[in-house]
């Protein structure tokens, strides 16, 4: 049996990463800002060749840029323009501030403790003004670091088992993910981390995408070693998270070349160390290799598990109590802030106002992130049915209503295919929000708290260890958007960390059984100036 199939890694990082009262009270760890790792990866020897650093104006509205996709049939292929934008807006650096530590370059999408540990590559076809290749994005000088010279897609064709999204493809982004220089403060929780803070970012591009015309899907199923190979990182400290493909090209598909990384020979490119020394966390290396696929044979039958089966939700009942229907803005009401405006205008927020939001605001917020996201490891709708008519979602999404006009405050769940709120309990949950929230005072004063919970069940019985990293990534990405679908409407939002086990206790009986991925808290930021990273 693979070992990905075996879910048992995947339950035994869950359990021993939980947060509890007791647990971040007894954990001795403390912060070693002289060993604080680089938030670069930088290869001396070789030298960027700069991006037009103009960000072009689509001036498609946010809310519709997060909300819709592009259809693959179109025809489009991404220029250099373009992929300096779709890189600028997901991974650039947007604003920089100095604080007594240092000086902390804030990235287009949020990331837990600013630490940065995703990096982006490309594997391309030539395109205009861009040369065929595999190229390493560096946000600092804003260049393309070339790797590989010519069309390696083929690899990646080979590495997903024939994924048509990728076969099509003129260009695929490679996120991988660092261990310790997110690790170095979060220990062994970074591996859920490296889900969160991959998918804000996979909302932003998914959006520019969409916003500039092109087509994208993201891709978790893919030999990782394959990957790992082709872009030749230290797969002890880095490695391939996702994939996303990005363009369509109907003429050209690219074949797969059974047994290509044998013929790609290692780079050897040296790096900067990223600090004086790192700890190593084998849990997250145990719970990544457990996670791994091994062949394309592999990759297509786990390709295969999501596309079959049940697009219902198991064990997630229709409403059963009293219902709220969302009431979001029409596509004429709605604020039409452009996509790369509101990225920009996007910085966590470190003070909630307790003034309340209005329930339209709260239904497009809700609306507008959640209208599906393009993934392999998401069911399609091949059966329109009422429970889920826009394909399966892995997280659920539970909210702590604080202040919300036309809205009791208490505790709801969100049923998407309804579009409605169902009551679970009515009340005022500052206090209890503020201590879900790791004692933290945003949830407790923000105007709403979105809790993402999943049942890990079913998810590990058809996508096995694999599927904990997709159900954390599918929070971050849904969480991305829920940040930006607040920005766009002049509110705030911030990421959150929660203590796990009292989160699912605090929705139960409703949500019994399942387990807390995610938190974002959203309402009316107070503007102050921002000094450090929580
Ligand atoms: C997944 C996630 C979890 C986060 N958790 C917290 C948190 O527990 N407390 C907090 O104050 N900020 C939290 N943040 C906000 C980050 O500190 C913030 O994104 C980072 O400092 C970068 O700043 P920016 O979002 O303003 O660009 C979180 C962000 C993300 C994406």
């Amino acid at each position: 049996m693979p070992k990905n199939a075996n879910a048992e890694a995947a339950w035994n990082y869950h359990e021993a990463t939980k947060h509890s009262y007791t647990s971040v009270r007894t954990n001795p760890h403390f912060l070693d800002f002289g060993n604080q790792p680089l938030p670069f990866k930088i290869y001396p020897a070789l030298e960027p060749s700069r991006m037009p650093t103009e960000v072009r104006q689509t001036g498609v509205a946010a809310l519709s840029a997060i909300a819709g996709s592009v259809p693959a049939q179109t025809n489009a292929a991404p220029d250099l323009e373009a992929v300096a934008q779709l890189l600028y807006l997901s991974a650039g650096i947007t604003r920089q501030r100095k604080y007594s530590g240092g000086e902390i370059y804030f990235r287009a999408a949020a990331c837990t403790g600013a630490l940065y540990e995703v990096e982006l590559y490309l594997v391309c076809r030539e395109l205009a003004n861009l040369e065929a290749g595999v190229y390493h994005f560096a946000p600092a000088e804003f260049g393309l670091r070339r790797l590989r010279a010519g069309d390696y897609r083929s690899v990646l064709v080979e590495a997903t088992g024939g994924e048509p999204a990728i076969v099509h493809a003129p260009l695929t982004i490679v996120c991988t993910c660092t261990y310790w220089r997110n690790a170095w403060k979060y220990q062994a929780r970074t591996y859920r981390h490296f889900g969160w803070d991959n998918g804000t970012m996979l909302a932003n591009l998914l959006a520019v995408a969409t916003a500039l015309g092109l087509p994208a899907q993201v891709v978790c199923g893919f030999v990782d070693a394959t990957v790992n190979g082709l872009l030749d990182v230290d797969s002890q400290r880095e490695v391939a998270f996702s994939l996303v493909a990005l363009g369509h090209d109907p003429a050209i598909s690219v074949q797969a070349t059974p047994g290509a990384l044998a013929e790609i020979s290692p780079l050897g490119f040296e790096t900067v160390p990223l600090s004086r020394d790192e700890i190593d966390y084998p849990l997250m290396r145990e719970m990544h290799a457990a996670s791994s696929l091994g062949s394309a044979e592999e990759v297509a039958a786990w390709r295969g598990s999501t596309r079959l089966g049940n697009t219902e939700i198991p064990n997630f009942p229709p409403p059963a109590g009293p219902v709220v229907r969302l009431q979001p803005l029409s596509d004429a009401e709605m604020p039409r802030d452009p996509i790369e405006q509101v990225i920009l205008r996007r910085g966590s927020s470190r003070q909630f106002a307790r003034t309340p939001i209005s329930l339209a605001q709260l239904s497009t917020v809700l609306d507008r992130a959640t209208r599906g996201v393009a993934a392999d490891f998401v069911v399609p709708n091949v059966v329109p049915n009422v429970q889920d008519p826009m394909g399966s979602q892995l997280n659920h999404l539970y909210l702590i209503v604080h202040a919300v006009d036309g809205l009791d405050s208490g505790a709801y769940v969100f049923h998407r295919g309804h579009g409605a709120l169902e009551c679970l309990k009515h009340g005022n949950f500052r206090d209890q929000a503020g201590y879900l929230g790791l004692e933290q005072q945003l949830p407790a004063d923000a105007a709403v708290d979105f809790f993402f919970l999943a049942d890990l069940r079913p998810i590990f019985d058809r996508l096995g260890n694999r599927g904990y990293r997709a159900v954390q990534l599918e929070a971050g990405i849904l969480g991305g958007k829920l940040y930006l679908a607040a920005y766009a409407q002049r509110l705030g939002a911030s990421g959150l960390t929660f203590y796990d086990d009292d989160v699912t206790r605090f929705f139960s009986p409703h949500a019994e059984g399942t387990s807390a991925i995610f938190l974002v808290a959203v309402g009316h930021s107070v503007k102050r100036r921002r000094l450090e990273p929580e």
